[in-house]
């Protein structure tokens, strides 16, 4: 069939970009080899925040206790937690279906492989369009030695399916999102869990002090973190799997786990498309190049976004790509041009926008950093809890905001304000001026802001 415009990935970014081209009024495909909604519906992203609410249920039910409620010791059905995790699955793939079928956009079936510049195919069926978006989103990788077998040895996929029985002990390599997202599901459904990480801060792309606070928490729920710590090798031994790590001190360190989850990082699906053969560049990550922030390839008629043209490898980044993308395509200026924020959604989150303070640094700023932590927060408070903290980045010439990190409940929902923020060039001055509603976690912020002005009510101010 012919068409205006074929999507190759209906993940987040490619659904987006299908759904505001048809909008467009072009006449579009998608291609989805497996399920449409892609890794973030299906094995990313929704799952596996199903399962963190349900870790944050048991542990709520447990901490009840310290303010009076007793529940008694929680029993966890793990087939309805799997039940409950599809049904969440089933409900956002369902209604990406119905989104296409709205817009009219076509879904075909099958893995695409371009067979000249402007067709594919599919299967046996040949398909060709004047523009093309691919969205073949990332894989997850994995280390020598530590191969998948879906039983000791797991990836984010194998994670995901908790079976049975939760494993007694977890190895968790690599704290990042991944890897601290599922050491809390785990641990919260009474895995031991050891968190192994190469560098020397957890959450490495994070701002220090924001990685530093997360891990306080981590830690301070059980959670065993080593980082600087290198996995060497593991086998099957009687009593589980004994696995070698090389500690920060140098010295070997022995650990006998019953599944090791791999969570090192992911790369591109750039290749097996035949996008070089058509004179798209893909380097040697396997990243399809992007020559502009329309997201234009080295072809100008297929644009590449998300996971498969460059980091960061978020859905929401993903799917503002694939809107500029597609809009683009349809003979708009648009272009991808925004800040990306980030949450790994542990107890408590972290959550950031714009630059660390290392980042604000090496860039040359002059800074003025407020922080508010919750232990000052009535909110936080009433919710039980004094652990967290809100700081703000701003450039002491201008009083712009830079970046913002917040460690805390519900600090992927707090982001969006500094985001936001960032966008609008808004000043420190104009979040302290900002009424925020008390209590809330949101007044944070607005006195992160006071506090990089020395104006802070609730903590010591330091001049700056
Ligand atoms: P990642 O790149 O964020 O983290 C991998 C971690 O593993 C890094 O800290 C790295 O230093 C460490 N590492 C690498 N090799 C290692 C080794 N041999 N031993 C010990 N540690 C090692 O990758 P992750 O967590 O697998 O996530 C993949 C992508 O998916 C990321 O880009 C992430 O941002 C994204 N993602 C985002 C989520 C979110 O925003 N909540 C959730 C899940 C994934």
């Amino acid at each position: 069939m012919e068409f205006d415009l074929i999507v190759i990935g209906s993940g987040p970014g490619g659904y987006h970009a299908a759904i505001r081209a048809a909008q467009l009024g072009l006449n579009v495909a998608c291609v989805e080899k497996d399920a449409v909604g892609g890794v973030c519906l299906n094995i990313g992203c929704i799952p596996t925040k199903a399962l963190l609410h349900v870790g944050a249920e048991v542990r709520n039910a447990k901490h009840a206790e310290s303010f009076g409620v007793t529940f008694g010791e929680p029993t966890i059905d793990l087939a309805k937690v799997e039940g409950f995790k599809q049904s969440v699955v089933k409900r956002m793939t369902s209604g990406v279906g119905m989104l296409f079928k709205g817009n009219k956009v076509t879904l075909l079936t099958g893995a695409a492989r371009f067979v000249d510049p402007t067709t594919i195919a599919v299967g046996d069926e040949k398909h060709s369009a004047k523009k093309f978006i691919v969205a073949t989103g990332s894989r997850p990788v994995s280390i020598p030695g530590f191969e998948l077998d879906g039983e000791r040895v797991v990836d984010s996929t194998g994670a995901l399916v908790i079976g049975s029985a939760v494993p007694k002990r977890l190895l968790v390599i690599g704290a990042g999102a991944i890897g601290l997202e599922f050491a809390d599901v785990y641990q919260s459904l009474g895995s031991t869990v050891t968190v192994v990480e190469l560098l020397e801060q957890i959450a490495p792309a994070a701002d220090a002090d924001a990685a530093k606070e997360l891990r306080k928490s981590l830690e301070k729920r059980g959670i065993d973190i080593r980082t600087g710590t290198k996995v060497e090798s593991q086998k099957a031994g009687k009593g589980g799997t004994e696995v070698t790590l090389t500690g920060a001190d140098s010295k070997s360190q022995k650990l006998v786990v019953d599944r090791i989850l791999v969570a090192v990082g992911r790369r591109p699906n750039g290749r097996d498309l035949g996008l070089e053969e058509i004179g798209v560049e893909v380097d040697e990550r396997g990243f399809v190049t992007v020559t502009n922030d329309h997201m234009q390839t080295t072809q100008p008629h297929v644009y590449a976004i998300g996971d498969v043209a460059r980091a960061p490898l978020l859905a929401h980044k993903a799917m503002k790509e694939g809107l500029a993308a597609a809009e683009h395509a349809a003979g708009k200026p648009t272009a991808y041009d925004t800040v990306v924020p980030s949450v790994i959604y542990t107890s408590p989150e972290l959550a950031s926008v714009g630059m660390t303070e290392q980042e604000a640094k090496d860039a040359g700023f002059d800074l003025r950093v407020g922080r508010f932590p919750l232990s000052a927060s009535g909110r936080a408070a009433s919710l039980g809890t004094d652990e967290g903290l809100i700081k703000v980045i701003g450039d002491a010439k201008t009083d712009l905001l830079l970046g913002c990190h917040i460690v805390g409940p519900s600090a992927g929902e707090l982001i969006a304000e500094a985001a936001l923020a960032i966008e609008m060039g808004a000043t420190l001055e104009d979040i302290a001026l900002t009424q925020h509603p008390h209590p809330t976690l949101a007044e944070g912020l607005m006195e992160a802001a006071e506090h990089a002005h020395g104006k802070a009510i609730h903590i010591a101010n330091r001049r700056r």
